[in-house]
């Protein structure tokens, strides 16, 4: 399958995030288009077109809009979500860099769509590059007369907020990001009511990724059938697939929705030589990893769903032979006992119970009773915590599993294979792990 670039097609231009350098490529073309129609017929077109949320879950991002109530008097709020703190998810953060107008002409259009006249980007806390990045572009799309009162004499008003977090991968999560944006901690809120009834100061608010957001634009432009050509049934369209760890050539590669790993891993140069694939995650830590065997599925979200995982991201991280699976999970672990907020107990006990078992697994001094425990554990916390932090913890170790056992048996000091040291070999090249 060929690659598309849309939203990354001039990053080989040093001025691709400016208003000039957009605009020679028919940057705000669109928006000109979208201020001339009626704001439910743009909501209408982005339904058309099939786009799904690009932040992990693929929620349908026009229906999503249409939930907003209309005429209720209450001001409304688009807020993109520009937090993308997922190991391995490697896509938000360069398109804030280097397609910085499309995410501005894309929030212009949603807000004007779902009738808001104040929006906000949550930018991850530790990039301030992306962040100085994009206080600029909308300074430069102020001055162009993009943003601010009366935009292109349109007689619509625009305010957009860039606001960098703290550093949590917490605040990624679409309502601890509201109370984090309301100056609370940012901690999971209760759903429902849904942000799109009751959000950001309580009222109707859009969270939405910045890759989706991103894409309204094209989709505007071309129309719903160009966009909706793309993909597959039930994927529709282009997806940015950032591909990291033990390939070649990583990058980031723009393609339809169900093009398969195999066709990836050669796009992004195959497995660094004189290696072999032993495992890779398709979406980010958060989802199942697959093995060899997967390597002509479809990365679409029934794709990947029918070989029991998710699209998630669609970041795919790939691991050779030289690398400890129980290592890597247990690294991944760490994170999310890290990232826990607190607040459920499944959760902020579990990520722990979990990583000190695994830790001991990787040691060499776990017993055959702890991968029981470990799978209990799993059990315990997937589909009973607050929000999907607690799932993601879940998911690495089941999974592993799956396909690995035997390296987590090596890990306990009962096995017939303790020698097996899984701690001896490396996750990334030129990282030792003593
Ligand atoms: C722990 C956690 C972290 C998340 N981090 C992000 C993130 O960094 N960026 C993002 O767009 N969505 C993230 N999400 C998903 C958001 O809650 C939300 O579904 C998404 O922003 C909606 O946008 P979309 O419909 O365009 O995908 C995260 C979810 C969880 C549970
Ligand atoms: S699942 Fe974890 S991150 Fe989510 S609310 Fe519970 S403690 Fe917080």
């Amino acid at each position: 399958m060929p690659l598309t670039p849309n939203l990354t097609a001039h990053w080989d231009e040093p001025d691709s995030y400016t208003v000039a350098g957009y605009e020679r490529h028919h940057g705000y073309e669109a928006l000109r288009k979208a201020l001339e129609m009626d704001p439910d017929d743009i909501i209408g077109v982005v339904k058309d077109s099939g786009l799904r949320g690009r932040g992990g879950a693929g929620f349908p991002t026009g229906l999503k809009w249409s939930f907003v109530p209309q005429g209720d008097g209450k001001p409304h709020y688009l807020v993109v979500n520009g937090d993308e703190s997922e190991p391995g998810a490697c896509k938000d953060l360069p398109l804030m860099l280097a397609s910085s107008q499309h995410l501005i002409e894309g929030m212009i259009i949603t807000s004007y769509a779902i009738r808001a006249n104040h929006a906000f980007l949550y930018i991850r806390g530790e990039v301030p590059h992306v962040i100085r990045r994009m206080h600029e572009a909308v300074r430069d799309a102020y001055k162009a007369g993009y943003l601010g009162k009366n935009i292109l004499g349109s007689g619509y008003d625009l305010e957009i907020t860039v606001h960098a977090g703290a550093g949590a991968y917490i605040c990624g999560e679409e309502t601890a990001l509201l109370s984090s944006l309301e100056g609370m901690r940012g901690q999971p809120r209760l759903k429902p009511p849904f942000p799109a009834v009751a959000g950001l100061y309580a009222c109707p608010t859009v969270v939405n990724n910045v890759e989706t957001i991103s894409s309204v634009p094209a989709i505007l432009r071309n129309g719903a059938d160009w966009y909706s050509s793309f993909g597959t049934e039930k994927s529709k369209g282009i997806k940015v697939f950032s591909v990291a760890g033990h390939v070649n050539n990583p990058g980031i590669f723009e393609a339809p929705l169900g093009i398969t790993m195999r066709e990836l891993l050669g796009y992004a140069g195959g497995i660094r030589d004189g290696h072999d694939l032993k495992f890779f995650v398709p979406g980010g830590s958060s989802v199942p990893l697959l093995t060899e065997e997967h390597l002509d599925a479809e990365l679409s979200y029934e794709g990947m769903e029918a070989v029991g995982t998710m699209l998630g991201t669609a970041t795919p991280m790939v691991f050779d032979e030289t690398v400890s699976v129980v290592r890597a999970i247990t690294g991944w672990l760490d994170f999310y006992k890290h990232e826990s907020c607190g607040k459920c107990t499944p959760c902020r006990e579990g990520t722990w119970w979990i990583d000190q078992l695994l830790h001991s697994l990787q040691d060499g001094t776990g017993k055959m009773e702890d991968l029981k425990q470990l799978e209990d554990l799993c059990a315990q916390i997937l589909g009973r915590s607050f929000c999907a932090l607690g799932d993601a913890a879940a998911t690495p170790y089941p999974a592993a599993m799956k396909f690995f056992a035997g390296e987590f048996e090596a890990g306990t000091h009962t096995s017939a294979n303790a020698q097996f040291n899984p701690a001896a070999s490396i996750v990334f090249p030129g990282v030792t792990t003593s």
